[in-house]
């Protein structure tokens, strides 16, 4: 059985994308520094599909097939380091951004590697990294009576992986997987996010990316 694994899954990010792919049929495990509150949150999340939401520590967490990171970008690779050896032969999808808020705006900070991804791929040589779920407002996500119609931009230098990220955020209604590139991306991917978010708080909105064409 395929099980999802979220680091910091307690936080907004965590928990939209727990409960969302909890309606897809996932089995999500929430993981959190103390499992208390990682099931107090897992319990609250109430997903309407056939999936589940189950509390545990970041180390349980990451014993899941696959592994999502949605720490604060200043402890991630700090967090993933310390489960190196967990995280042996697994895919771990990044959806971190490293930002700063400036006044009315968010801005991108640019972390030695140039991304949070690229650093996380340092700092587990074995492990497969996608990035993937960046653009995406997790209070939209989190709400499940939001309607969603977003893109998801993924990039890896792992063709396999990629695809398979693409498959279960296709399994989600309302997001459409696009597979962007390679891990030379993660920069400008992870900066687009200030965008993203400086205009939802000029225009006090949940806006998201969908590309046409
Ligand atoms: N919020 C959004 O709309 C959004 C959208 C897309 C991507 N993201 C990205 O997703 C990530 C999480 O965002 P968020 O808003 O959910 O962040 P957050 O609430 O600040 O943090 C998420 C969780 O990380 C854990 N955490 C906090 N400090 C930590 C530390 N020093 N070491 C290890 N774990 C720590 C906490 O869980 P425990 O206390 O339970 O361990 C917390 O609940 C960020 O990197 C953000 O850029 C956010």
């Amino acid at each position: 059985m395929t099980t999802i694994g979220i680091l910091g899954g307690t936080g907004p990010a965590g928990r939209g994308v727990a409960a969302r792919l909890a309606n897809a049929g996932c089995d999500v495990v929430l993981g959190s520094r103390d499992s208390r509150r990682a099931n107090e949150v897992a319990g609250n999340l109430l997903p309407r599909g056939p999936g589940t939401v189950s509390g545990a520590t970041n180390e349980d967490a990451a014993l899941s097939t696959i592994i999502i990171v949605a720490t604060p970008w200043d402890s991630a690779v700090a967090t993933v380091r310390s489960l190196k050896s967990q995280l042996v032969g697994k895919t771990v999808i990044s959806k971190v951004n490293a930002l700063a808020r400036e006044g009315r705006e968010l801005v991108p900070l640019y972390p030695a590697r140039g991304s949070i991804a690229a650093q996380i791929t340092f700092a587990l040589p074995e492990s497969r990294v996608v990035g993937a779920f960046h653009h995406l407002p997790a209070a939209t996500m989190e709400d499940q009576d939001s309607d969603l119609d977003a893109d998801v931009v993924i990039f890896s230098d792992h063709e396999e992986d990629r695809r398979l990220v693409a498959e279960f955020v296709n399994r989600i209604e309302g997001l459409r997987a696009v597979i962007a590139g390679s891990m030379s991306l993660a920069s400008s991917i992870e900066a687009f996010t200030a965008v993203c978010k400086s205009i939802n708080i000029r225009y006090k909105s949940h806006s998201y990316v969908k590309l046409r064409g």
